[in-house]
């Protein structure tokens, strides 16, 4: 299976679309209605967003809300899992990283 959108007119299941567009660091990215941030960001070829304290990169890693590998900051409410959030219109996605030197992060890296 592939984390890419399939287009509504080549979709056998005929779904038919709500588009919808968000920021993620000011970088526009066009999504549908029902997708999560983390469906819209996949979607776009963007498999991860922000970096562990090692240096990893992380993206989805559970899909489910349980391990907290998807962190972004979603209209300044921080910590919020991209793979639970259902994208809204006009969202402004900033991405995180507790990586050792990145600033995007207030907090300390552990
Ligand atoms: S991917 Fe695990 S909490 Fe989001």
């Amino acid at each position: 299976m592939s984390p890419r959108l399939v287009p509504a007119a080549s979709d056998p299941a005929g779904r038919r679309e709500r588009p919808l567009t968000i920021t993620v660091d000011g970088e526009p990215l066009t999504g549908i209605a029902g997708q999560t941030v983390a469906g819209v960001l996949l979607a776009a070829g963007r498999p991860a967003w922000r970096r562990a304290p090692s240096g990893a990169p992380r993206g989805v890693f559970c899909g489910i809300g349980v391990c907290f590998d998807c962190l972004v900051t979603v209209n300044d409410e921080r910590d919020v899992r991209a793979c639970r959030r259902r994208a809204r219109d006009g969202d402004a996605v900033t991405t995180q990283s507790r990586a050792q030197g990145d600033e995007r992060d207030g907090r300390r890296a552990r």
